[in-house]
């Protein structure tokens, strides 16, 4: 089965619902070829409005859930109101997440699992840190988080999930991965999956890069046999979103 590409919007904590909106209406009124999966992913508090206005079949994600159902978790969004809520998607363990808000790879895992059980689909995020690669340890710690979300969800619910590998030196900073640099962890993290999970599960999982995706390096990555798509930050916001979104050839 041939991997359908997969280009997420993450807007994170930016913009104002008209500026939102704005960048909505650029997406809807694209030309896309279908051969692309898109899911965008504005602020919590924006989702419903957005998800009325975006076009099908592209979709919206929200950008955190928690474990829970219901209950006295003050900020928190339950994966079951999501889908309550008809939004099918949620960014999971984002580097951000992890460095400033607590989120350790057990709650990832945790939550991945709480998503998954509640009918969601996933945006799985892993990466290593600067110091992490130069210690020659990118691979280690991306197949640590791995093994903690492979724990919690069984071999069919694997399809419920698309892996998006994010440097954390590449986030934010101008400074993308190389194509031969993110297609080497792109490799691992599918050859990982046949080791551990099944070949099957190895084919099917879309496996995307995130990290300073821009409209001028999104093609030469996209040409890469492992790379089945892009988590996009900054450039989602800008209307080189849709050559991203078109770059699959
Ligand atoms: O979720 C998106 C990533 O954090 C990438 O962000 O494209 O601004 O580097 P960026």
């Amino acid at each position: 089965v041939a991997r359908k590409f997969f280009v997420g919007g993450n807007f994170k904590m930016n913009g104002s619902l008209t500026e939102i909106e704005t960048i909505i209406e650029r997406i809807n009124e694209a030309k896309f070829d279908g051969s692309t999966e898109i899911v965008v992913a504005p602020p919590a508090l924006y989702l419903l409005k957005i998800q009325e206005e975006l076009k099908a079949p592209s979709q919206v994600a929200a950008q955190n859930s928690f474990t829970e159902k219901s209950g006295a978790f003050t900020g928190e969004i339950s994966p079951s109101q999501l889908k309550d809520a008809n939004v099918h998607w949620v960014i999971l363990g984002h580097s951000e997440r992890r460095s400033l808000f607590g989120d350790t790879d057990k709650l990832v895992a945790d939550k991945v699992k709480a998503a998954i059980e509640n009918g969601l689909a996933v945006i799985a995020c892993v990466g290593e840190s600067l110091e992490q690669r130069e210690a020659g340890e990118t691979q280690e710690i991306v197949e640590r988080q791995l093994e903690t979300i492979a724990k919690e969800i069984s071999e069919s619910e694997w399809k419920d999930v698309v892996i998006a590998y994010e440097p954390v030196w590449a986030i934010g900073t101008g400074k993308v991965a190389t194509k031969e640099q993110a297609q080497e962890v792109h490799d691992q993290i599918r050859k990982w999956l046949a080791k551990r999970v099944t070949q099957s599960v190895a084919d099917q999982t879309r496996i995307i890069y995130g990290g300073s995706v821009n409209g001028k390096n999104c093609a030469d990555l996209a040409n890469a046999p492992d790379i089945d798509g892009f988590l996009v930050g900054g450039a989602s916001l800008k209307p080189e979103f849709i050559d991203i979104c078109n770059s699959h050839k």
